[in-house]
């Protein structure tokens, strides 16, 4: 077999004839590493041939529905679409420790349960470590095989042999094509293994879950090709969370990326978290200057969250703007909304900004949320009681409407919150309120300062 040596960006998989100390493709420096890739009979595209067929006809092709099956674990079949797709291959990544083998040994032994077979490779652990987790997770089924296999021919041959409707593969930067030189984890090994398995998964029709590393800046360990390579990319993380998890799709080819598992690791593993919203009202803390309600939608679903603030007088000329869960320049562009629009002078002051409970908020909705948080630590007035807004606001000072009005509304009524501050162009007719809510529309910032902060003239 014949061997050529190129250098490969460990970073975006791009391949160079030479060493360069920048990588011509991400820019990156420092990345390339000289691997060998096989050139004559390379084993991803003769081992695995897909039939020869002809094209066809859009007209002709019958559509048929994807089917699925439950992993199990409710939130992670929300994550899916509705469970994992036959045939498929899903990659879930994320930081180390923060629960990719528990939630997948937790799905194996659901499967397993239901007299499904599932084969879990562990190239990290020894079954030792995996069968304590288990123990741990009160996992005990006979249908769930472990197998501590690193080379790909061996872990193939399994899958052939046992064909189970399942296959995890903990983790991906562990395992090895023999007919490669690179070490496991290298983008040649990483992208050689993934593509084969892929052919693996749709001749066999079996599932296969990866479990992948992500580097220190976010990004999939090795190559950002192997997200192009699968079906289903998922992040896992939840950092400053404490025990709390989330499970986001960044890609999906069976259904939206839209939606989010929400998870706590507890004493017995990970459950869903049932009301969430209550989960992130209870680390927050209510009826102080500076704290707003504002419910969000993470995905399709409605969370309450409280965004805080504190203002002081600043010590040194230049005054520090500092905000955890929400983009910084989002903030600075809705401070001067405010300063300008709310005549709210902010200049000689420090301020902080913080989303209880740990969540990044990246919607506009909460814009509103900021502004009156920040208002109100500065004027030293209390919000209103039991209110709650929202709303995308403008250069101008104008606030604009946002998307999921009724779903907003009645997650907030359904936790005792009984005045709503919205864009006055969502206040239409036809809106269903939940009974006993004031919902009061807006058009612009003072209006919704005299709203929603006690003492302000109304
Ligand atoms: P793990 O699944 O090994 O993480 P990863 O595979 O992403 O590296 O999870 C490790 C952490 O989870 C570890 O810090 C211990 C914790 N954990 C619990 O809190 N409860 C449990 O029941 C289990 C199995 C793990
Ligand atoms: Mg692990």
């Amino acid at each position: 077999m014949k061997q050529k040596k190129v250098f490969v960006c460990q970073e975006c998989g791009a391949e160079s004839p030479r060493w360069y100390g920048k990588c011509y493709a991400c820019g990156s420096w420092n990345t390339l590493a000289e691997e060998a890739i096989k050139t004559e009979g390379a084993g991803v595209g003769v081992k695995f041939k897909p039939a020869p067929s002809e094209p066809l006809s859009l007209k002709s092709i019958t559509s048929e529905n994807f089917s699925t099956f439950s992993t199990g674990i409710d939130e992670f079949d929300r994550v899916l679409g509705q469970g994992l797709v036959p045939a498929s291959v899903v990659l879930v990544s994320g930081s180390p420790g923060i629960g990719k083998s528990t939630l997948l040994l937790q799905t194996a032994g659901k499967l397993s349960q239901k007299g499904q077979k599932v084969l879990y490779i562990t190239g990290e652990e020894s079954i030792q470590q995996v069968k304590l987790r288990a123990d741990r997770l009160k996992i005990d089924s006979p249908d769930l095989l472990i197998f501590s296999e690193t080379n790909l021919d061996d872990i193939i041959q399994q899958i052939e042999k046992i064909t189970p409707q399942m296959v995890i593969i903990d983790s991906v930067q562990t395992i090895y094509n023999p007919e490669f030189s690179p070490a496991p984890g290298s983008v040649t090994q990483v992208r050689e293994c993934t593509a084969m398995l892929f052919r693996l998964s749709k001749t066999l029709g079996v599932t296969i879950v990866l479990i992948g590393h992500i580097t220190k800046d976010g990004s999939i360990a090795g190559p950002r090709v192997l997200e192009h390579l699968v079906d289903v990319v998922l992040y896992f993380e939840g950092e400053g969370f404490q025990n709390f998890r989330l499970l986001k799709a960044v890609k999906n080819r069976f259904g939206s990326t839209q939606e989010v598992g929400l998870f706590e690791m507890g004493e017995l593993g990970l459950s869903g978290v049932k009301n969430p919203s209550e989960f992130f009202l209870a680390q927050g803390s209510h009826n102080l200057s500076g704290a707003v309600i504002v419910p969000v939608l993470e995905g399709s679903r409605p969370l309450l969250v409280e965004v805080q603030s504190l203002v002081i007088k600043s010590s040194f000329g230049l005054p520090s703007r500092r905000a955890t869960g929400l983009d910084s320049n989002r903030l600075a562009v809705l401070l001067a909304v405010l300063e300008k629009r709310g005549r709210l002078p902010l200049g000689g002051s420090d301020i902080y900004l913080n989303v209880a409970g740990g969540l990044k908020l990246e919607e506009p909705a909460v814009d509103l949320g900021v502004i009156i948080a920040v208002a109100s630590a500065a004027t030293e007035k209390d919000v209103v009681p039991s209110c709650f807004m929202f709303g995308e606001v403008g250069l101008g000072g104008e606030i604009r409407p946002v998307p999921g009005t009724p779903k907003r509304l009645s997650e907030a009524g359904r936790l005792g919150f009984s005045r709503a501050i919205i864009p006055a162009s969502s206040l239409h007719e036809g809106l269903k309120t939940p009974k006993d809510m004031e919902v009061i529309g807006i058009d612009n910032i003072s209006d919704a300062l005299k709203n929603s902060l006690k003492g302000v003239r109304q």
